[in-house]
C-alpha cells in the first residue's frame, strides 16, 4: 500500500528533506556567523573556558540550524560534546537538567532536587568539554532564566549558545548574570531574497524530481518570502504537494499576484500554515 502511494510520487521525492527538523550539511549564507560563533568556542577545545554567544534575529533567519550545525562540527573536529535544549519546552532550571541529563545518558539523577542534579552534572561532567545550546532562552520566565544561566555558567568548561529572537532577553537577566555570562552577540540578518533561493536551490536538489521545478519558481518563491527561509521552504513543499495532488508533472509557477493566495498566506505569527487546500 505505501509503495503504491510512493509510486505514485512524480514531483515530491524526499519530503523529509523539506521538514523544518531537518538540517541540511551546512548553512548557506551564514559563513560569517558560523565563523563569529567558532572563534568564540574555540578556547573548549584547548581545555579552556570558551567565550559564550547570543544569536538573535527574526525567525527563519537561521540561528536553530547554525547552533545545531556548530555543535555537528565541534563534536566532528574535535571531539567536543555538545547537547541541544530547547527551552520553550523546557522553562525551567530543573527540565533544562533533566534534559541534559538524559543528552548526556547520566545515570541516577532522576527526581532529584535542582542542587542534586546540578551536582550530579558537575561529578559526571569531571571537567569535561561540553558546549550547550538553550535555544528560545526568552522563553523561560526571567527568575528560571536567570537560574538555568548562572548555574550553567559556573560549570567549568562548558560553553553556552543562547538564542532568542531579540537581544531584550539578555538585558532583562539579572544583572550579576548578565556579568558573569557576558556573551558575544551574534545578530542574524534577515535573508536576501539571492540567499533565500541559494538555500532553496540546495534543498530542492534532493528533495524534488529535477524536471518537476524551474529556476524561475525557486526565485519567484524567495522574493516572496521577506528573509524568512522557514517560510520559503514551507512554501516550496506546499506548492510541491498540491502539484502532486493536482497530478500536474511540474510544480506550477507561482504568480505574485492573486493566486500568490493559495500557495503563501501570511499571517501575523509568521507561523502560517501556508497552504489552503
Ligand atoms: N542558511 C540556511 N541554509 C539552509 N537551511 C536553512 C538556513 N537557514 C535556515 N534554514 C532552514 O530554515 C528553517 C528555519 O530556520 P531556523 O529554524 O534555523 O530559524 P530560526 O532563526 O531558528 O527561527 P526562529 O527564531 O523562529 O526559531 C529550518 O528548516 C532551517 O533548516
Ligand atoms: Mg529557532
Amino acid at each position: 500500500m505505501t509503495m503504491q502511494w510512493r509510486d505514485e510520487r512524480i514531483i515530491l521525492l524526499e519530503p523529509d528533506i523539506l521538514t523544518e527538523n531537518h538540517l541540511p550539511q551546512d548553512v548557506h549564507a551564514r559563513q560569517t556567523q558560523m565563523k563569529e560563533i567558532e572563534i568564540r568556542l574555540t578556547p573548549i577545545t584547548k581545555g579552556r573556558k570558551p567565550v559564550n554567544c547570543w544569536l538573535h534575529g527574526r525567525p527563519g533567519a537561521g540561528k536553530t540550524a547554525t547552533a545545531q550545525c556548530i555543535l555537528r562540527k565541534m563534536q566532528k573536529e574535535a571531539g567536543i560534546r555538545g547537547v541541544y535544549v530547547n527551552c520553550w519546552e523546557n522553562p525551567t532550571i530543573f527540565s533544562v537538567l533533566e534534559c541534559v541529563a538524559r543528552e548526556l545518558r547520566m545515570l541516577g539523577a532522576e527526581k532529584l532536587s535542582t542542587s542534586f542534579k546540578l551536582e550530579r552534572l558537575k561529578k559526571h561532567l569531571n571537567n569535561e568539554r561540553l558546549i550547550i545550546v538553550l535555544d528560545e532562552i526568552d522563553q523561560s520566565p526571567p527568575k528560571e532564566r536567570n537560574a538555568i544561566l548562572y548555574n550553567l555558567h559556573d560549570l567549568p568548561r562548558v560553553g553556552l549558545v543562547c538564542i532568542c529572537n531579540s537581544e531584550h532577553a539578555y538585558f532583562d537577566l539579572e544583572e550579576r548574570v548578565q556579568s558573569r555570562l557576558n556573551p558575544t552577540r551574534i545578530f542574524f540578518d534577515e535573508y536576501s531574497a539571492a540567499e533565500l533561493y541559494g538555500i532553496l536551490n540546495q534543498r530542492v536538489r534532493y528533495a524534488l524530481a529535477p524536471t518537476a521545478y524551474t529556476k524561475q519558481l525557486l526565485q519567484t518563491i524567495a522574493n516572496l518570502a521577506e528573509g524568512d527561509a522557514r517560510i520559503a521552504i514551507q512554501t516550496l513543499k506546499n506548492a510541491a504537494y498540491l502539484a502532486e495532488k493536482d497530478r500536474h508533472q511540474k510544480v506550477r509557477q507561482i504568480p505574485e499576484t492573486t493566486e500568490v493566495g493559495w500557495c503563501y498566506h501570511r499571517l501575523p505569527t509568521r507561523h502560517p500554515p501556508i497552504v489552503s487546500s
